[in-house]
């Protein structure tokens, strides 16, 4: 079935009523995503389907597992990894044509999921993500062949402009792979870095971003996007999910990294039906009762 016919809709239209409708991005938003890098939904997912994902969170973040990642106190969770893997919503979430659908429209054709993340940020203690670009990790620690991967975020807490919202330089995917070095000192968790004369160049070229929005909100980002976010002093917790999905083409070809961390099965992902968080919520309430 070709592109833009009755199968698919655009995600600007929120009345999506069939189970098994693939959304896809409108023809405005692939050319904002080529030229800027980047693309903002607001409300594409429901307040119902947001509470079966966060009354979830205090049972992951509990979690004594070594998927699950502190920040340098050694409390504060800084990122919990493939919760798809230990986690029912989770696992759907990580399957959800409002998410999976728009990524294999972008980068045309089968996913697989590279790295799945729920990041912390949390109220006071959640720490920086220094200047990075997420394709510069993938190339030199996965041997990912070509940027063909991405982000797409889901706001699981409002992201304000006090709580570490991320920080985007616009257009500094258009780059490649920009020179980086590895930090292992300034976070818990290894990263490669840009130096500051490069991030002050493409901030001076393309400016900065700071997406902010409700719980529901999505975020697309390319994955040379170079991207940062500052500590979260404030005192509301800030989590975002991110699935980092590839072509199925374009899969690792190196396995240094955990398996938890750099995914290894590379089997396409078959997107669930529409409701596949709410069917989740009738049946944790019918199991209640
Ligand atoms: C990331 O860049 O991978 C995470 C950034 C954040 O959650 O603040
Ligand atoms: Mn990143």
């Amino acid at each position: 079935m070709p592109r833009g016919t009755s199968r698919r809709r655009a995600l600007a239209d929120p009345d999506v009523a069939d189970g098994k409708t693939i959304m896809e991005l409108s023809q405005d938003q692939l050319e904002q995503f080529d030229t800027e890098g980047w693309v903002f939904l607001p409300d594409v997912f429901s307040q119902e389907e947001m509470d079966v994902l966060s009354g979830e969170l205090p049972t992951i973040f509990a979690m004594d597992r070594e998927e699950v990642w502190r920040e340098s106190n050694g409390e504060a969770v800084r990122t919990a990894f493939a919760a798809h893997f230990y986690n029912e919503a989770f696992r759907r979430l990580g399957r959800h044509p409002r998410l999976v659908g728009p990524v294999m429209q972008l980068l045309d054709g089968p996913v697989y999921m590279h790295q799945y993340k729920i990041n912390g940020k949390a109220a006071f203690d959640g720490d920086v993500w220094q200047w990075h670009q997420d394709y510069g990790t993938w190339a030199r620690d996965d041997k990912m062949p070509e940027a063909r991967a991405m982000n797409i975020a889901l706001f699981i807490d409002e992201v304000n402009e006090f709580n570490g919202p991320l920080y985007l330089i616009p257009r500094s995917h258009k780059g490649g792979v920009i020179e980086a070095g590895h930090d292992l000192e300034t976070t818990s968790y290894p990263l490669w870095t840009l130096d500051k004369e490069t991030v002050a160049r493409l901030a001076d070229e393309g400016g900065m971003i700071a997406p902010k929005g409700k719980p529901g909100s999505v975020l697309l980002f390319h994955s040379n996007l170079v991207h940062a976010s500052a500590p979260n002093i404030s005192p509301w917790g800030r989590v975002i999910v991110y699935l980092s999905l590839c072509h199925v083409d374009n899969h690792i070809r190196q396995f240094k990294r955990a398996e938890w961390i750099a995914h290894r099965d590379f089997t396409p992902i078959e997107p669930l039906d529409d409701d596949c968080l709410l069917e989740l919520a009738r049946e944790n309430a019918a199991a209640a009762e």
